[in-house]
């Protein structure tokens, strides 16, 4: 099974970038650990900093992958464009955030994401990850 994690602006300083409310464990760290934990899964991980790239990958990855993990950062909040992109991928989609967004400022309370996403994990941390791998390997 193909899964497609999309990590948006900012997600790849998580290690360093606000350790308080993001955690201390890297990506990389954190994608050693799930293809150890996961061997039948093929997982992908794709970070940008720049919404057109996004939007291109997920065009490009809707006809291979089996599912989309999601995590658009402040994108989520703003972002109509990856909202469309999304709307026309017919694989599940889980939606993550590592922080509790619901708990944050009001601006980071509404997610352009979750209007196509099945299902969205808040506040777990990288486990939310984990989470959603289990999710989708559920639904395969
Ligand atoms: C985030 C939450 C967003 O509001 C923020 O802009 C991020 C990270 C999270 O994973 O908690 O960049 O998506």
């Amino acid at each position: 099974m193909r899964i497609c994690i999309i990590n948006g602006p900012n997600l790849n300083e998580i290690g360093t970038r606000e350790p308080e409310i993001y955690g201390t464990l890297t990506f990389q760290g954190a994608m050693d650990l799930w293809q150890k934990k996961y061997p039948s899964l093929d997982i992908e991980l794709f970070q940008s900093n720049h919404e057109g790239a996004i939007i291109d990958h997920i065009q490009l990855k809707k006809k291979e992958v089996d599912g989309f993990i999601v995590n658009a950062g402040a994108y989520s909040h703003t972002s109509i464009a990856i909202m469309d992109a999304l709307r026309s991928v017919n694989q599940p989609i889980i939606e993550v955030h590592l922080s509790d967004i619901y708990k944050r400022e009001s601006y980071r309370h509404h997610s352009y994401v979750s209007e196509v996403a099945q299902t969205c994990i808040v506040g777990m941390g990288m486990k939310g990850y984990e989470k959603a791998l289990d999710l989708l390997s559920e639904k395969a």
